[in-house]
């Protein structure tokens, strides 16, 4: 079926459900559902309902949209992603950004969780994302172009938006969190990496490692939406003292950063002048 199609029919379906205004767009990251704890709740649905959009796969993956007002904004929270290892297409990965952004969204943010590759960002802290490399083997904006969304060849030289980030730094200095910044990698997993590619990744410049994140910023800049995304650092990926990955720890220390990044989150909406 036509893209635009489908984007339009689920877009007609969730304003039929009651959405109106949307201000941010929240894609909550592994073990981040958190902050939809502070959102006051006009609507949800899980994403079965919503027409076109595939259901999340991955078990600690909710697959839950949530509409409501946080910060005196509306919020339209994505608590569960769609990730390339999933077997998605990039189509399917950047319909959440892409519906967002049709309901009128002015803002995208996004959390994910990611193995830190710089020896000075330790396990269980944040990480503002600065820039990224994109390793996957797959692009959103491949093909005809989508007119109606963006230009055939959008500008990446400043995917993540430095006036959010700026703010995002303020606010961590204010509540004590400890806040990094640097370069996210995007690779497609589902495996980890070997102590090579560690080498590697951290050889071409990234200080993060994660499967997810870069496709939906693609298709943010594709139509100019401004958006910020913090990575938790969940694991430290140390070429020379490698521990075999554990997904219960990972999702422990993404849980353990949780109050951190939902107050860096629901502060910076509370902030924002639309
Ligand atoms: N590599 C890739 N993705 C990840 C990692 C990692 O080390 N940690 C969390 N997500």
């Amino acid at each position: 079926m036509d893209i635009k199609i489908e984007l339009e029919e689920s877009v007609a379906y969730l304003k039929e459900k009651g959405i109106g205004e949307v201000d941010v767009a929240i894609v909550l990251g592994t073990g981040l559902g958190g902050l939809v704890q502070h959102i006051e709740v006009h609507q949800e649905w899980s994403y079965s309902r919503i027409p076109h959009l595939p259901v999340a796969t991955v078990e600690f993956h909710f697959g839950k949209l949530i509409y409501g007002k946080l910060g005196g904004k509306w919020v339209l929270a994505w608590q569960g992603r769609f990730h390339y290892y999933e077997g998605y297409t990039m189509e399917q990965v950047v319909k959440p950004i892409r519906i967002s952004r049709l309901l009128g969204a002015k803002v995208l943010l996004i959390s994910n969780a990611a193995g830190s590759l710089n020896r000075d960002m330790k396990k269980g802290s944040l990480m503002c994302l600065e820039d990224h490399i994109n390793l996957l083997p797959e692009n959103p904006l491949r093909g005809a172009n989508l007119d109606f969304l963006g230009p055939r060849f959008p500008d990446m030289c400043k995917p993540y938006d430095a006036s959010l980030s700026a703010k995002l730094f303020a606010i961590a200095r204010q509540h004590e969190i400890s806040l990094y910044t640097g370069t996210y990698v995007s690779v497609a997993g589902p495996q980890l990496e070997t102590r090579a590619e560690y080498r590697y990744l951290r050889l071409i410049g990234a200080d993060a490692v994660g499967m997810s994140t870069v496709p939906e910023v693609i298709a943010a800049a594709h139509m100019g939406m401004p958006c910020a995304a913090v990575s938790v650092l969940t694991d430290e990926c140390n070429p020379e003292n490698l521990a075999p990955f554990d997904v219960n720890e990972v999702l422990a220390v993404a849980e353990s950063a949780e109050p951190s990044l939902t107050t860096l989150f629901s502060q910076l909406i509370k902030e924002l002048e639309f």
